[in-house]
C-alpha cells in the first residue's frame, strides 16, 4: 500500500531545519547527527534537566572527538553552534523536518503530534523514532497524515550506520523518497521497512533478548557467562549488556508492544525478570543499575 498523491514537499527541496522532540538517549544523538550534517537543529524537551544534560553530554562527546583527532576545534564549534536546546514546542515552527524521540507510548506520541501539527507549516515532515509502535496509528493523529513516517535510528545514533525508514499506510511516496535521500546524505545507510511491529531489526532482535533471559531464568548460566559466550561470537555486546545500554524502560515496553501487536504470539512474550527491573527503577546504564552496575556510565564488573 502506498499513497501516491501529495502536494507537499517537492522531492528536490532540501531539508535544512530540523526539530527533535525529546532530548533523551536517542533525541540527543539524532540532534548530533543532523547538526554534524550541517542542519540547523532545535532540540526540545519538556524537562529542563534533560536539555541541560544533553548539552553537557554533547560538550563531552565533542571534546573527546577533538582529543582523539577525529574533528578539530572549528568543527566542534560548528556542530555545537548548529544545535539550540529549546524548552517550547513552538520553537520548532520553522522546521522542514521534525523527528520525535519521546517515551514509547502511543497515546502520548499521538497527543504530541496533534500539538506539533498546530505549530508547524503544512509542508513540514513529521517523523517518529518509535522502535515498535504502528506508524500508521501515530500518523492518524495528524490532519495531514501523508507527511508522517517512521525514521528509526539505532543507539548510539552518531555511531550506528543503519536507519530504518518506515512509511505509514498514509505516507506519500515523495515524502519517503525525500527522507531516504536526506538520511543518506547524513551518512547513514537506509533500509526501508514495512509498518509491521518492530520493523526489521527490532523484530529480529526480540529473540536475542528473550532467549538470553530464558537461559538465565532457567538457571542454565549466569548473566556474565551468557554475555561472555555471545561476545565470543563477534557480537559487540552481550544481550544483557545491550539491554542495560538501551534502557529497560524502553526495551521492555518495546517487547510488550511487539507481543501485543502480534496478537500475543508467545514467541514475543516479555520477561518477568526484566519487568521487575523496570518496577525497581533499575533502567540500566542511564540509572546507574540494571543487570550490571554503572559508575559514570561505565559498566562495573560483577565478578
Ligand atoms: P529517553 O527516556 O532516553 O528520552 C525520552 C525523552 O523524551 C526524555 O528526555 C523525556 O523528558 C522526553 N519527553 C517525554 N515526553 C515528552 C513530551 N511530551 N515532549 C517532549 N519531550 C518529552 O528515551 P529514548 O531511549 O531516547 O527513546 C525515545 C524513543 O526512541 C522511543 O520511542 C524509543 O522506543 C525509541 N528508540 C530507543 C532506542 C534506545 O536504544 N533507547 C533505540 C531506537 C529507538
Amino acid at each position: 500500500m502506498s499513497n501516491q498523491k501529495s502536494t507537499i514537499k517537492n522531492q528536490d527541496s532540501q531539508i535544512s531545519k530540523v526539530g527533535i522532540i525529546g532530548a533523551g538517549t536517542m533525541g540527543a544523538g539524532i540532534a548530533q547527527v543532523a547538526a554534524t550534517a550541517g542542519c540547523e537543529v532545535k532540540l526540545y524537551d519538556v524537562k529542563q534537566d534533560q536539555l541541560d544534560q544533553a548539552a553537557a553530554d554533547l560538550d563531552k562527546i565533542l571534546a573527546r572527538l577533538v582529543q582523539k583527532g577525529r574533528i578539530d576545534s572549528q568543527e566542534r564549534e560548528r556542530i555545537q553552534g548548529n544545535i539550540a536546546h529549546v524548552d517550547a514546542l513552538s520553537e520548532l515552527s520553522h522546521c522542514d523536518l521534525v523527528i520525535e524521540a519521546i517515551v514509547e507510548n502511543l497515546e502520548v506520541k499521538k497527543k504530541v503530534f496533534g500539538e506539533l501539527e498546530k505549530r508547524v507549516s503544512d509542508d513540514c515532515i513529521i517523523a517518529t523514532n518509535t522502535s515498535s509502535l504502528s506508524i500508521t496509528s501515530i500518523a492518524s493523529a495528524l490532519k495531514n497524515p501523508e507527511r508522517c513516517l517512521g525514521i528509526h535510528f539505532f543507539n548510539p545514533a552518531p555511531l550506528m550506520k543503519l536507519v530504518e525508514i518506515i512509511p505509514a499506510v498514509q505516507t506519500s511516496t515523495n515524502i519517503t523518497e525525500l527522507c531516504k535521500e536526506t538520511i543518506a546524505s547524513w551518512g547513514k545507510t537506509v533500509a526501508v521497512a514495512k509498518d509491521t511491529p518492530g520493523f526489521i531489526v527490532n523484530r529480529v532482535a526480540r529473540p536475542f533478548y528473550s532467549e538470553a533471559l530464558r537461559i538465565y531464568e532457567e538457571g542454565m548460566a549466569s548473566i556474565p557467562a551468557i554475555d561472555k559466550a555471545v561476545k565470543q561470537m563477534e557480537f559487540r555486546m552481550g544481550p544483557f549488556e545491550l539491554m542495560d545500554f538501551i534502557g529497560h524502560d524502553v526495551n521492555y515496553v518495546v517487547t510488550e508492544s511487539v507481543f501485543e501487536a502480534f496478537y500475543y504470539d508467545p514467541r514475543y512474550k516479555p520477561s518477568l525478570t526484566q519487568k521487575r527491573l523496570v518496577e525497581a527503577g533499575w533502567m540500566g546504564r542511564k540509572s546507574g543499575k540494571g543487570f550490571y552496575e554503572f559508575a559514570d556510565g561505565v559498566k562495573q564488573d560483577l565478578d
